[in-house]
């Protein structure tokens, strides 16, 4: 619902672009009788678009112009005018007015000027989501059979309201997967994805931080303060490490999400927020549960859909395409030529567990190696020695390597994606591969000391 703000000192005149407003646009409105009464109410609600009249006496349109513009509120203004001073609009307009009208234009008219400025809120946010997709590179690497099977769940869930919950192990990209999800979430993509985690604020911050307080709610809360669930309505609300949630909060999220409104702290009024819950963390929630430190009713209802990001090492065969990427992502950033990793350097970093952090393990790895050689060619030399150590060396570090050994590592590979397709399970591995039976596919598995974990 759009709401529009009408601020006049005339009441009569207000009330009657008010009702104009609604009848025409169809548009929820609020009316404020001078410039301090109109910033009071662009503090408190999630106003769309005003309209404000310039000439007032106390605080005039100027000054609410200015205001806005200190405070940060980015919402549109049309300026109207009943004295047809044209210079003072312009200079409204420099203010950082969106554009501005004759009072006695027709209804239809301002109607127009309102839907363009709401269109342009629109666009300029689309934009900053696309320019934060270029800077970000096309996410989500990876074409394993626990990934593809991971971005179709993520694809089907995405355009759903309800919250979803992802876990995975430290790194392995559950921030990327909840961006994931905004991005293909239809109309919301458009609008703000805010990022909240609980572990890195202060326990007395959180509240206020997710549900926003009223000017006095305690001391320090000199004004009001919108939280992040009105922020991102429309748009999605990212929780991170939910598990660090304290105890009060918890009841409170709970209520938000079954209610769909929240009270600010100190407030008495039920806000409708409409912010698509998506929470992660990289515990198990539900012995979280069990030894009472998180609510059983609040993890039901965040458990409805569950994204499980894999650990690395049950998806190596998406190391190399893993590689690639952040060579081109981490050479560009560091304005160098694009570099390569040898053979053996790829399957040194394809032996490895990743048991620490995951993809991001992998990726200050490969930061580090580009840092550490001048030559376009990265080679095992390069590979950190506590990876080294982990994985199999195959003879002496850069020199070209045979024929035999690229096939076996080709081999390798092969084996690693079926493996992974199949789940590790050995007989239809084995069959998918066309390999006559279980026993030869043990045979060439331990050839390449493959194990399952
Ligand atoms: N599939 C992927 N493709 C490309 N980059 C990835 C992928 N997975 C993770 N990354 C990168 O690895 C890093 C860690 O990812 P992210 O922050 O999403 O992990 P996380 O699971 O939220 O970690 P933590 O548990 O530490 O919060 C980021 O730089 C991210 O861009
Ligand atoms: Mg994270």
């Amino acid at each position: 619902m759009t709401l529009v703000l009408v601020v006049d000192d005339v009441p009569a005149m207000a009330e009657q672009y008010a009702y104009d407003l609604k009848r025409v646009g169809g548009y929820e409105t609020l009316i404020a009788g001078g410039g301090a009464q109109a910033l009071d109410t662009l503090a408190a609600e999630s106003v769309d678009c005003v309209i404000l009249d310039l000439e007032m006496p106390g605080v005039d349109g100027f000054e609410v112009l200015r205001t806005m513009k200190e405070r940060g509120i980015a919402t549109p203004v049309i300026v109207y005018t009943g004295t047809g001073n044209y210079d003072r609009c312009v200079q409204a307009i420099k203010l950082g007015a969106y554009n501005f009208i004759d009072k006695s234009e027709s209804m239809e008219r301002v109607v127009l000027e309102v839907e363009n400025a709401l269109e342009k809120v629109r666009l300029v946010s689309e934009v900053e989501a696309l320019r934060r997709d270029l800077g970000t590179g096309s996410p989500l690497i990876g074409s394993s059979a626990a990934m593809l099977e991971l971005r179709e769940t993520l694809t089907r869930v995405a355009p759903i309201p309800s919250p979803v919950l992802v876990v995975g192990e430290s790194g392995s990209g559950k921030e990327l997967v909840a961006r994931e999800l905004h991005h293909l979430s239809g109309d919301r993509a458009a609008r703000a994805f805010v990022a909240i985690n609980s572990a890195a604020l202060p326990e007395n911050l959180v509240e206020s931080e997710l549900f926003g307080h009223e000017r006095g709610a305690f001391t320090g809360a000199s004004r009001t303060h919108k939280g992040a669930f009105e922020i991102a309505s429309g748009g999605t609300l990212f929780l991170d490490e939910i598990a660090e949630l304290p105890t009060p909060a918890q009841a409170k999220l709970l209520r938000v999400l079954e209610e769909d409104q929240v009270t600010r702290l100190g407030g008495e009024r039920a806000i409708k927020v409409d912010a698509r819950v998506v929470a992660a963390t990289n515990r198990d929630l539900e012995a979280e549960v069990e030894a009472g430190r998180f609510r059983r009713d609040l993890y039901y209802r965040l458990n409805v859909h569950v994204l499980r990001v894999p650990p690395l090492r049950e998806r190596l065969s998406d190391v190399p395409e893993l590689v690639d990427h952040f060579l081109a992502a981490t050479c560009a950033r560091f304005g160098v030529r694009s570099k390569t990793l040898d053979a053996a350097a790829l399957e040194a970093l394809m032996a490895c567990e990743w048991r620490q952090n995951n993809v991001r393990e992998l990726r200050n790895i490969i930061e580090r190696m580009i840092i550490a050689s001048e030559r376009e060619t990265l080679t095992l030399d390069q590979v950190p020695a506590e990876l080294r150590g982990a994985a199999r060396s195959p003879g002496s570090d850069s020199t070209p390597r045979t024929f035999q050994e690229l096939k076996a590592e080709a081999e390798r590979r092969i084996i690693i994606a079926a493996l992974e397709r199949n789940e590790w399970h050995i007989t239809n591995t084995a069959k998918e591969l066309g390999l006559a039976d279980h026993a030869s596919l043990l045979k060439i598995m331990r050839r390449h000391s493959l194990r399952r974990d």
